[in-house]
């Protein structure tokens, strides 16, 4: 049998879809299954998003457009940065992509060699680790601390950069902890990647997703002109999912070839979306409805969780998802988690799903109404006594 490449042979699934197709399975079966496991709001996308992606197919928006986006939503998100950033890029430092995900490939396939390496978080987002298996890249990981609320320490961070280090990953709000960096910690983030003169990718998928403290972003540095990377979109804070839209914007010349491998592989990102995209930027009101509907819903999560004696949970600043401390079960992450669905009907994902930091804890997404959460609470309760 013919061999696949060494870097098909190193990926591995992701494991959010893997517990997903297990629930089902057991939906299918007659079990009543509470949702935990995907990181997605389960709200529907606001009307006037839609409506202009609409009207933009009926217009016949529907051909190749130009591969780093419409000039329309390019300005929009300068217009963007410079309200929620502080600074303007310009147009030539945004790159529109399918979704936010492909950024980060991007950026190590256009940064990083295979015989460097990437500072990142662990735990962290799935995608950062599906990268470096199939590139071969290696990740120095940083272990987020529960006791300091896992936020990324810059101290740690920079005690992992060696002479082979190339980019920084840093993930305020994060995933899968909820973490929220500090103004100093994300400063000092930027200045280590400064004085190593190293490239950093600062996802800010969540940055509209905060609780109780701001979000800041290390881009106001150097205004993304010489190391810096956005990465941002918008499937978590307009519940756009499913559109698979995000941008980034950088330094010119990194922006230039990541917009070249974007045309290498998917040519475009479709017209018609893009106008949907525009209407989002415009209308941002709805964001905050759909956050004071998460704090009411992080609020119920947490204090049940702590409320049960083998539990304990940070209170997440960001983002929605709640990282419980499982270690008083005597279970594993993998058997906290299995046994959830299994005995529970509670889908969630082991910590150890988002790297080897992630032991000891799960992750709960709690884009779900709060009948469900509270009957996650009350199932957990009766199972773990
Ligand atoms: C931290 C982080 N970055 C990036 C993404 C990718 O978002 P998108 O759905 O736009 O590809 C996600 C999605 O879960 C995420 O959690």
């Amino acid at each position: 049998m013919r061999s696949l490449s060494k870097g098909a042979e190193r990926l591995r699934g992701n494991a959010a879809f893997d517990v997903l197709a297990r629930a089902k399975d057991l939906e299918k079966k007659g079990k009543k299954i509470l949702h935990f496991e995907i990181g997605e709001p389960d709200f529907d996308t606001p009307r006037h998003i839609s409506d202009a992606a609409v009207e933009a197919l009926h217009q016949g928006k529907t051909h190749y457009v130009n591969s780093y986006g419409i000039p329309e939503l390019r300005k929009a998100i300068c217009d963007e940065v410079e309200k929620t950033r502080g600074f303007r890029p310009d147009m030539d430092q945004v790159l529109v992509t399918p979704g936010a995900n492909p950024i980060i490939f991007f950026a190590a396939s256009c940064l990083v060699e295979q015989s460097q390496n990437i500072a990142l978080q662990d735990p962290g987002f799935l995608t950062y680790y599906s990268v470096l298996q199939y590139t071969g890249i290696k990740g120095n990981l940083v272990t987020l601390k529960e006791e300091n609320e896992f936020r990324l320490d810059p101290e740690d961070l920079n005690q992992v950069i060696d002479d082979n280090t190339r980019l920084i990953v840093v993930n305020s709000p994060s995933n899968p902890t909820g973490g929220v960096m500090t103004k100093a910690e994300i400063e000092r983030v930027a200045e280590i990647a400064e004085e190593k003169d190293l490239y950093l990718l600062s996802d800010e998928i969540y940055s509209k997703m905060t609780y109780d403290r701001p979000f800041h972003t290390p881009s106001i540095r150097d205004e993304c002109k010489e190391r810096t990377i956005i990465l941002d979109g918008f499937s978590k804070a307009y519940a756009m999912t499913g559109w698979r839209l995000g941008y980034a914007v950088g330094p010119k010349k990194v922006i230039e070839k990541m917009g070249m491998l974007l045309q290498a592989t998917v040519s475009c990102t479709p017209d018609f979306l893009q106008y949907g995209a525009i209407a989002a930027l415009e209308g941002s009101q709805y964001v905050d409805k759909m956050m004071a509907e998460f704090t009411e819903r992080r609020n119920v999560l947490i204090s049940g969780l702590n409320s049960i004696p083998s539990l304990s949970c940070v209170n997440p600043q960001g983002a929605f998802y709640a990282f419980p401390n499982i270690t008083k079960t005597g279970m594993n992450s993998k058997e906290f988690a299995d046994f959830a669905l299994d005995e529970l009907g509670i889908a969630l994902l082991p910590g150890t799903a988002f790297g080897p930091g992630g032991e000891g804890y799960v992750r709960l997404s709690y884009a779900t109404g709060i009948d469900k959460i509270k009957e996650a609470i009350e199932r957990l309760k009766a199972g773990l006594e």
